[in-house]
């Protein structure tokens, strides 16, 4: 088998892949349909076309749309069951999947109604052999008090649920809002014995990167790509061996970089930081977790020893003891 039918089928974890963003185009027609929501596209090939992104702002202006037609407990548990048959598909054993609730209850959608939807269906793919776990993210470009309301909401399922519901994260627009504003709620995260995980350095300067450390004491990077501007905060991520959970597709479709050819995964690698590859938004940026192995893997002809690093990288950095390749083979 060539390099990349053996990454496709090797065993990976999958740590960064936002729900809402595994939402396919046919099943958000499906869903405003039975919904009765209306959408700015009449047609699913008109949606399709509009996935031409130009930072991550322009995508998150769609991405936040087309969340608009979950209503439903059903809905959340059809969304996450088509993730995890795609999962599984490739080679995915450990899922850590981010949510985003304040794009939910924003809308008058409670946590009784998206958490069991979840869990429902994580629960079914524990039969497939995927474990899973969920992570809260808080949207930074809304107050901090907002982020602090919805962690007191929160609570209560973090409680009922310690299984599934195991940390919080940070996502949404980056640049102008830095992880000192979430500094207070990741600190009572901490307290309440949550993980903690931070967009940074996706879009935003690497300054960003040393606060999701310092302040809010994150346990993994998510992109974390230009921390190839900082050399002493790459010696650092690599001393500390710190995750980065990098998502290639998703870089150069919000035109992180203009090339997969130019991403600097290779850099990353050979200066020894612990990186990743993960999916972010697979159905807006082209694929699932296999098609962006096969991206770096033709781009930057990546090394057959590169990809089993990468690979054990994912199950080395979950939140759980995933087997290492020694017990896998
Ligand atoms: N929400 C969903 N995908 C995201 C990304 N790549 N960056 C920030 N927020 C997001
Ligand atoms: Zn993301």
């Amino acid at each position: 088998p060539s390099l990349i039918e053996k990454v496709s089928r090797a065993p990976k974890a999958e740590l960064h892949v936002h729900i809402e963003g595994t939402l396919e185009p046919e099943l958000i027609f499906k869903l405003a349909q039975r919904n009765n929501v209306p959408l700015a596209w009449p047609t699913v090939d008109d949606l399709r076309l509009a996935y031409q992104f130009t930072s991550l702002q322009s995508f998150l202006d769609i991405y936040y749309a087309g969340t608009s037609v979950l209503q439903t407990e059903d809905d959340f548990y059809e969304m996450t069951s088509a993730y995890l048959d795609n999962a599984c598909q490739n080679g995915v054993i450990h899922a850590e999947i981010f949510f985003d609730p304040q794009s939910h209850t924003s809308r008058g959608i409670g946590f009784d109604v998206f958490i069991p939807g979840m869990i429902r269906a994580l629960e079914n793919a524990r039969e497939k052999g995927i474990s899973t776990q969920l992570i809260m993210c808080f949207l930074r470009h809304l107050p901090e008090s907002d982020a602090l309301k919805t962690f007191a909401d929160s609570r209560e399922w973090f409680s009922r649920h310690p299984e599934w519901l195991t940390g919080v994260g940070l996502d949404s627009s980056e640049n102008g809002n830095p992880p000192e504003k979430f500094a207070r709620v990741f600190a009572r995260a901490k307290a309440a014995g949550l993980r903690r995980v931070a967009h940074a350095g996706e879009e935003g300067p690497v300054e960003y990167i040393w606060q999701a450390l310092q302040l809010l004491d994150s346990e993994r990077i998510d992109h974390g790509v230009r921390s190839l501007d900082d050399p002493d905060l790459i010696a650092h991520l690599s001393d500390t061996q710190m995750p980065l959970t990098v998502c290639p597709l998703s870089n150069v479709k919000l035109r992180v970089f203009d090339t997969m050819a130019d991403h600097n995964l290779r850099e990353l690698l050979q200066a020894g930081v612990n990186v990743t590859i993960n999916s972010d938004d697979p159905a807006y940026f082209g694929g699932h977790v296999n098609a962006n192995y096969e991206s770096v893997i033709d781009a930057l002809q990546l090394t057959e020893s590169e990809c089993y690093t990468l690979l054990e990288n994912s199950l080395m950095s979950a939140f759980v003891d995933t087997p290492t390749r020694e017990q896998m083979v």
